[in-house]
């Protein structure tokens, strides 16, 4: 064997041990894994086919000496045996920042992951732009910026979250669909703490300003929340079985061996009598959905809309469901923009949606007014009639106002529009109705409750309820809601080979 083939060996052999022991060792401290045995969970067992494991940056000085890999392992491998693109950047190589020769691989593998249509998967773990590198690696990361952009829409792009992500490499993340983030060793942040507080005066540390769970609960930046490496690359493979490869695809489908057709008398009741008190929309989702099984996305932020993904009969859905637990189910700001996001991810992957509605509309204020509900609102609407995947409602109880039209109604092209007889599709709640139309009659009323009490019974009789929509055929049927399952799944299985499509345009202009 040639002295340089013999040193490429070594070198290959040594670059398994990315930034050395002190390094690994001083990474297991802090609770995180390295960039290979974060591999080794996410991908199925021998899957990984690395590429370009040789490449190491040339630039020297400042501290900084080239390694192999700079800093990033990039290849292929497989979740549950469907093909997938990853990248790991390794903490232990110059804290995983990110020169010339580690961009370039990062772009380099997802050129080839659009090329081919698999997923990409980024592990994310670095001090940012290489300090040594200067202009050279913001270039780097704007050449991501691209590739994510370019992707978006075509193939599906995980990240996760596991050690620092600061500044503009923020943006790679926060371009891609989905954003796990584990719990105590992960932040993202713009501007760290130590600027915060020059600049604002604020005194605020590292986890508060940019942790999991600032991001999964205030900001809405993250979309879920790990304990720690291991659960964060098993939560990324059950997003993964959900779904495709890439824009082309349908969703991968699962043997189901639960009754498409099984009905469940509990839900007949879920909805209680008073149509103010609240009730958990999970509960419906999970006893409708195959086997309970409901991954709900971003679980803890505007949770007056739950979203996130299941099964019926063995095909992926998109769930988007008012949930009256919080807020009673109203639409606010936050919750606009979830759904809309959410909605479109489903859309550009051929994900089927599915919406539960109770809405009593969208929620009132200056608040809300003045930080620009209508344009916030207008994303959820704009998603929800742009969207050509089959679109299936349940009425559950209110529709009211401008959110029953928001929410997948058939006038903005719901194909299949249920609703129970618990449904109150009108202008407004029956309170609010009287005290407008009959303000004068009640004034003048001997006994001013009784006579509002009457009214809202006529009102309800007339209005709250969904017969008048279902004569009209704005409602498909009205059906017990023991037999959900069965029409959802009925409606999904004729909707398997629904065609549709927007008028060509290079891109529409959804309210921002
Ligand atoms: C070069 C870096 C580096 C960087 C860390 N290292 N960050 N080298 N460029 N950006 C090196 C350290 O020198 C050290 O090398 C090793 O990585 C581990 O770093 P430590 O500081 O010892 O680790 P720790 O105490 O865990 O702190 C991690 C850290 C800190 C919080 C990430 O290193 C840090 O603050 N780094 C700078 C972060 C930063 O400001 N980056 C720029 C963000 S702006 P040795 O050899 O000692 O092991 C940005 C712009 C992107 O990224 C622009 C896009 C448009």
């Amino acid at each position: 064997m040639s002295e340089r083939l013999e040193d490429l060996r070594r070198r290959s052999i040594e670059a398994l041990a990315g930034g050395g022991e002190q390094r690994v060792a001083a990474q297991h401290e802090k609770g995180k894994l390295t960039a290979r045995e974060r591999l080794e969970l996410l991908l199925d067992e021998g899957s990984f086919e690395e590429y370009g494991r040789l490449i190491r940056g040339d630039i020297t000085g400042f501290g900084y000496k080239p390694q192999l890999t700079d800093g990033v392992i990039t290849g292929f491998g497989t979740i549950d045996g469907r093909p997938l693109a990853v990248f790991s950047q390794d903490f232990t190589i110059s804290g995983g920042s990110l020169g010339e020769a580690h961009a370039a691989k990062i772009v380099a593998l997802m050129e080839k992951a659009l090329k081919v249509g698999v997923p990409v998967v980024g592990l994310n773990d670095s001090g940012g732009a290489r300090i040594q590198e200067g202009v050279v690696s913001l270039g780097g990361y704007a050449d991501i910026f691209l590739q994510n952009t370019l992707a978006s829409g075509v193939i599906p792009q995980l990240s996760a979250i596991m050690g620092p992500c600061a500044g503009g490499a923020v943006y790679s993340p926060a371009i891609t669909d989905f954003i796990v983030m584990v719990e105590g060793t992960s932040y993202m942040f713009v501007t760290g703490p130590n600027v915060v507080k020059t600049v604002t005066h604020e005194e605020v540390t590292s986890e508060e300003l940019g942790g999991a769970r600032t991001h999964t609960r205030k900001s809405g930046v993250a979309h879920f929340r790990a304990d720690n490496d291991a659960d964060c690359l098993s939560l990324l493979r059950r997003v993964m079985s959900y779904l495709p490869l890439n824009n082309r695809e349908d969703p991968p489908r699962v043997t189901c061996h639960d009754d498409a057709a099984r009905a469940d008398e509990a839900l007949d009741t879920l909805v209680p009598e008073n149509p103010n008190k609240p009730y958990d929309i999970r509960e419906v989702i999970t006893r409708v959905m195959d086997d309970g099984e409901f991954l709900e996305v971003q679980p803890d932020f505007a949770g007056n809309l739950s979203v996130g993904f299941a099964r019926l009969d063995g095909r992926t859905v998109g769930i988007v469901a008012n949930n009256p637990i919080v807020l009673a189910g109203v639409l606010d700001i936050d919750s606009s923009d979830k759904g809309a996001r959410f909605i479109r991810f489903c859309d550009a992957f051929n994900i089927p949606l599915v919406t539960f509605e109770d809405v009593p509309g969208f929620l009132p204020g200056t608040a809300q007014e003045y930080g620009g509900i209508i344009r916030h609102g207008a994303k959820l609407l704009y998603a929800y009639c742009e969207a050509t995947v089959p679109k299936l409602t349940v009425i559950c109880r209110k529709a009211y106002g401008g959110a029953y039209d928001v929410m997948s109604s058939k006038h903005i092209r719901g194909d299949l529009n249920l609703a129970w007889p618990t449904a109150e599709i009108a202008v407004m709640g029956a309170k609010g109705a009287v005290e407008i139309i009959f303000r004068k009659e009640i004034k003048g009323a001997s006994d001013k409750q009784a006579e509002t009490d009457r009214l809202v019974a006529e009102y309800e009789d007339n209005f709250a309820n969904p017969y008048e929509a279902a004569s009209r055929g704005y409602i498909d049927a009205v059906i017990e809601p023991r037999h959900t399952r069965a029409r959802l799944c009925a409606g999904l299985r004729l909707l398997e080979t629904k065609r549709d499509r927007n008028p060509p345009k290079k891109h529409g202009n959804i309210p921002l």
